[in-house]
């Protein structure tokens, strides 16, 4: 059986998603929870692109003890010097180093010509090995590189000390049949004396990323690179807990497994969409809130006499807990603990004792408390302690006629309270303007969603808000949970309000 290595770049080509920014207390937790699931190398980010990108890859690099840590870089000394700097508290550093090899790319993008792009490759991929032992060679727009030429590249990156060989499908361009045929091609045609490991790097433009990350591996790449839901600029990255589930559910076919544990994967898709403020399509794969529901009459007769005449994929092979107890006023201590287990939370004692009174508060306002409930009231606490600045306080007054009042006080990171009043057409108007006033910024709310976390009158209320910067014209999701909707329409706006303060 082979064990196919799993590369996430969630907080690198997944944070170019538009709208998605996260924070370096939000990566490090992102990639603590990407080593509980099983990832062999986070690509932590990019960290000559700012001092934030640098900052959240050095702190992924001292927190993760079990993951491979990488950074990117072009080819150019500054970048590897960069991510050198970054990285050098690894416990297990890589480097990802990547030049285009298109010839719309070089001629359009880098305006080098060939020769002059084998040159350099040449030249940076020796500079990378001269400061890491493990290099990671990308030719950008390889599925769009003309074969002879794409062969030349990786030859001269494996020369020049690479060992790992990304093949990225940088505008989801390719096709299974396609994408397989490359990687045969050229792990039949390259040589090594060193072992090279081979991986695929894909784009859902034509919506088949999953399947080509799959064709690689059956043509022998050994590592697959991917986001978490799938998130990505345009239509996103492989979304890697499909290519784990698929590995696992067709292991007769594929003859791969991997150090995936899948009962992680719908703690940690949640996680994303929380903090990316991008929502999980009910239809999506593996993780979609559809994924285990049977609807027709048919189906769920089968289902009913044997699972397996309609489900391939048990919800808790994916830790998607089913048919759950819920907790309720009367719950004390033992059972919340032993719920925050059964849903797959270790905390320690001083945590959950925070969770437990939070939970006391909601049980008394709610008549059951879901899983769902306490899997927001976990996700909003860790939102809350990831954001530099902190909702404290709203006051509204509302009139039927005219203008509503409102009055913020927001918690700065220096722990000073600032307070500020502001009139609106409508009560959340009123309180996005005094925000405002306490950010000095004027941000374009772009998007507003409300939706209700459970069934009922008395459910918890999820908003999710875009902000647009009118000066950059960059995206920040925020998002927010309480069981007032206004409430939960200012902690979304403070949300991503503190997210483009320190952007900047
Ligand atoms: O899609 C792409 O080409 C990339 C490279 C930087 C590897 O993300
Ligand atoms: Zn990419």
């Amino acid at each position: 059986m082979r064990k196919i290595q799993f590369f996430d770049t969630t907080l690198r080509d997944g944070e170019q998603t538009p709208g998605v920014n996260f924070n370096t207390k939000e990566k490090v937790q992102i990639a603590l929870q990407l080593e509980k699931w099983g990832i062999d190398t986070i690509e932590a980010g990019f960290p000559i692109a700012s001092p934030g990108d640098f900052e959240a890859v050095s702190a992924i690099a001292k927190a993760c003890q079990k993951m491979t840590v990488a950074g990117l870089a072009r080819c150019q000394k500054k970048d590897i010097d960069a991510a050198y700097e970054a990285l050098k508290e690894a416990k297990y550093p890589q480097i990802h180093v990547f030049l285009a090899t298109s010839p719309v790319h070089m001629e359009y993008k880098l305006k080098m010509t060939p020769d002059e792009v084998l040159a350099s490759i040449k030249e940076h991929v020796t500079y990378a090995k001269s400061k890491f032992e493990k290099v990671q060679f990308s030719p950008e727009d390889a599925t769009r590189t003309e074969k002879d030429f794409l062969l030349k590249a990786v030859q001269t990156a494996i020369d020049a000390g690479a060992t790992i060989i990304n093949i990225p499908d940088t505008v989801g361009y390719t096709n299974p049949t396609e994408y397989g045929a490359i990687f045969k091609f050229l792990i039949e045609n390259i040589q090594s004396k060193t072992e090279i490991t081979f991986s695929s790097h894909c784009h859902d433009d034509l919506g088949m990323a999953t399947a080509n990350a799959l064709a690689a591996i059956e043509n022998g790449a050994n590592r697959v690179e991917g986001t978490v839901n799938g998130i990505g600029e345009r239509a996103g990255n492989t979304a890697l807990e499909e290519v784990a589930v698929a590995l696992h559910i067709r292991q007769n076919y594929y003859q791969a497994t991997s150090q995936i544990d899948l009962s992680e994967t719908k703690c940690t898709s949640d996680l994303i969409a929380r903090l990316s403020g991008i929502k999980v399509p009910k239809n999506k794969a593996v993780i979609g809130g559809n994924a285990f529901s049977h609807e027709s009459g048919i189906h769920q007769d089968g289902v009913l006499k044997n699972p397996e005449t309609y489900e391939i994929i048990t919800p808790q092979l994916v830790g998607v807990k089913t048919n759950a107890l819920p907790l309720g006023k009367l719950s004390g201590r033992h059972a919340f603990t032993n719920k925050l287990e059964e849903l797959g939370y270790h905390f320690d004692e001083a945590e959950r004792n925070l969770l437990f009174k939070k939970f006391k508060v909601l049980a008394d306002k709610k008549k059951q408390v879901t899983d769902q409930d306490i899997q927001a009231l976990i996700a909003d606490k860790q939102t809350r302690e990831a954001d530099l600045y902190q909702l404290s306080a709203i006051q509204l007054q509302y009139v039927s006629n005219g203008y509503q009042a409102a009055v913020v006080s927001i918690t700065t990171p220096e722990q000073e309270i600032k307070t500020s009043s502001a009139i609106g057409d409508g009560s959340i108007q009123a309180i996005y303007n005094a925000i405002d006033d306490v950010f000095e910024q004027k941000p374009i709310l772009t998007n507003y969603e409300i939706q209700a976390l459970t069934s009922g009158e008395d459910a918890q209320a999820e908003v999710r808000v875009t902000l647009t910067n009118p000066q950059t014209d960059t995206q920040i999701n925020g998002i927010g949970v309480d069981f007032d909707v206004l409430k939960a329409s200012a902690k979304a706006y403070v949300h991503a309000s503190s997210s483009m303060k320190e952007r900047g």
